[in-house]
Formats: C-alpha cells, structure tokens, sequence
C-alpha cells in the first residue's frame, strides 16, 4: 500500500438524474446521460495513514465533512477486505458545491486514488459502481465523452457505460459555463432530490419523460444533429427544474441572474446562433453549442452579459492515475 494520485474531470448531465430509488445504494429512478467536460477537473492524493483526515482546498475537513468522507472510505474498505485508514488530499479545479458537479469530479477521483492505496487493481466498471456509492453522478466521470448510467437495479448492475468505448465524440460540441456565482449552494444535490422525491406531484411525470428524452438524445448524437441534442437537453433540464418548485417546502436554484442568462441565448437564438443550456442543482448555466462556434456565441454573448464569467468546455477524458 503506497501513495497514489488520480484526476477526474466534472461531466454536466444532458439528462438529468435527480432522484434515488435507493437512497443507500444510490440507485437512481432513471438512467442519465452526461457529457465529461476538459475544463472542470478535480486531483486527489491518497495515502495510507492511522486515521482517516480529508484535506480540499488546503482547508482541513472537519465535522460532517470528514464524517462523510470516512463513511465513504469504509465502503471502499469493505470491498478492499481492510481496515486501512488514509489521509485524502484534493484540489478542486472546479467550484465546490456550486451546481457545476464537484462531487462528480470529487468522488470518481477519490474513488480511483483510494481503491489503488487499498491495493486494489478494479476495472472501470466497478470503479464507477464505487464511485456511485459516493455520489451517483460520479459513476459518469470515471469515463471521458458522452457517458450512459445505466440506473439498473442492484448495486451489481447500476453503473456508467460511455457511448463510445474510445470515451471520445465526433460530435462538434462545446458546452460554455457561465459561472454566475461560484458560491456553495444552501440546499445540497442530496437534500434537493430527496425533498423532491418524496414531495413533489410532478416527480412521477419528471422521471416518465426521461425515460423517452433519453432514448431520443441518443438518437440525435448518433445522427450528429446538434441541434436536436440542445433541444432535447435544454428541455429535460426544465422538467427536472419545475419538479422543485412544486416540492414542499417549494426551492429553486435560479438566481435573477440566472434568468437573464437564459433571455440572453434566448436572444441569440433569434439571431441564428445554435445555442441551447442546461443547469443544475446550482444557479450556473451551461450554454450546449458547436465546438467550432463556441468562441463567438462566446463572444456575442460577452455584449450581453458583460459581468458574467464565462469557461468555454470542450468534451474530457475519464478518471486516471497520473
Ligand atoms: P456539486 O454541484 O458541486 O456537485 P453537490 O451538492 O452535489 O454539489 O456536492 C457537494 C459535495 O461533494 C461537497 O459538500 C463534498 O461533500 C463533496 N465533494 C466535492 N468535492 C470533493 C472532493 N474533491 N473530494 C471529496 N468530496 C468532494
Ligand atoms: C442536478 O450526483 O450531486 O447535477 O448522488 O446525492 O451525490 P448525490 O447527487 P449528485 O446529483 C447530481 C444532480 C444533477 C443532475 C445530474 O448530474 O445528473
Ligand atoms: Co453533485
């Protein structure tokens, strides 16, 4: 048992997972499909140590935090046979809990530098049904491109399969984050489906239709038809965002910046730029576009939003050792 380091990179759902059927196992209601980002990435050092400690962003975890993280090392441990503690050191090159998938990135890197620290050798298949158990979009970064969960229905057979085994797309697409804030969101992913699963009229109708999205996306990324893929995802993602507001207590993730985002490729697409979003449980938006447009929708959108961050991403690979 020695040190090792991996890097994952963030995958941003075209359809969305937003709710568990078993909230233990993490398994979802519906498969989802996601697409790994270059830009957007977490690196993770895992070494053998006396006790569990968690250290991101050179701040030293705590409380819940490092509760979280020790209850997640001991799943890896009963899979590994061991009772080997270890220190975690990570870096976000992405937001923390800001809607732009950090526990993705976060728990496929963990799951992939403490599996080897625990002296495991795992094919990607089982990297990514451990990953899940950490956080249920993590099963999606530990492969590159556009990757399926397949949401199954034990532990043994719910897990990410990429589209195409190379982990790479000859789709021309880019997705352009607009990081409206950067800020750790008030209700966690965990919080907001659980609430919604269990209080929401909408929930049933939610998980209905993607079922069928889902089999229409792929449809369109296998017809290379672009523009079909942002209709699609843009409109799975406001099914997923109006099952909130019908929860109880009602909660929404948009911000007044949020929307004038939304009226601003709204505005672009009058003018002829194929440009579609997507958000998550966060009040960021990611814009869906060609990769050999994106500077300019870009740059056209600079005019409109001048205050507002923008990453142009372009399609990453999966969860390494480095
Ligand atoms: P996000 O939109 O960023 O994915 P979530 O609410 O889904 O937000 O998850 C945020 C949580 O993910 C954090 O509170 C933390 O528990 C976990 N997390 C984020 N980054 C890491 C990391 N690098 N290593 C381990 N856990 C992480
Ligand atoms: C809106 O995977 O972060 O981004 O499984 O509880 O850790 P946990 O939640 P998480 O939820 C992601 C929700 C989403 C949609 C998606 O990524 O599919
Ligand atoms: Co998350």
């Amino acid at each position: 048992m020695s040190t090792y380091t991996a890097v994952a990179h963030t995958n941003i759902a075209l359809i969305k997972y937003w709710g568990k059927k078993d909230p233990q196992l993490i398994i979802p209601y519906n498969s989802s499909l996601s697409l790994t980002l270059d830009q957007f990435y977490t690196k993770t050092t895992v070494t053998p140590a006396t006790t569990d400690q968690f250290t991101l962003d050179a701040q030293p975890i705590t409380g819940p935090g490092l509760t979280k993280m020790t209850a997640f090392l001991d799943i890896l441990r009963a899979y590994a046979k061991t009772d080997q503690k270890l220190a975690v050191t990570s870096t976000n090159h992405v937001p923390t809990a800001a809607g732009l998938a950090s526990s993705a990135s976060g728990l496929a890197a963990l799951t992939v530098a403490a599996t080897a620290a625990l002296g495991l050798n795992l094919p990607k298949q089982t990297l990514s049904r451990l990953a899940r158990r950490g956080s249920g979009s993590a099963c999606r970064s530990i492969y590159g491109g556009f990757v399926e969960w397949q949401k199954g229905q034990t532990d043994e057979d719910s897990y990410g399969v990429p589209l195409n085994p190379a982990e790479t797309t000859d789709l021309d697409i880019a997705m352009i984050a607009l990081v409206i804030s950067d800020t750790a969101k008030t209700v966690s992913s965990r919080q907001g489906m659980a609430n919604t699963v269990a209080t929401s009229p909408f929930y049933p109708a939610f998980v209905q239709r993607c079922e069928a999205d889902l089999t229409a996306i792929k449809a369109a990324i296998a017809a290379k038809d672009l523009q079909q893929v942002g209709e699609i995802a843009e409109a799975n993602a406001l099914k997923m965002h109006a099952t909130m507001l019908a929860a109880t207590p009602p909660f929404s993730y948009f911000l007044p910046e949020t929307l004038q985002a939304i009226a601003a490729i709204q505005q672009l697409r009058t003018q002829g730029y194929l440009c579609y979003f997507t958000m998550d449980a966060g009040p960021n938006i990611k814009i869906i576009c060609a990769a050999s447009q994106s500077q300019r929708i870009a740059q056209a959108l600079k005019k409109l939003l001048p205050k507002v961050a923008m990453v142009i991403a372009k399609p990453g690979p999966g969860a390494k050792l480095i």
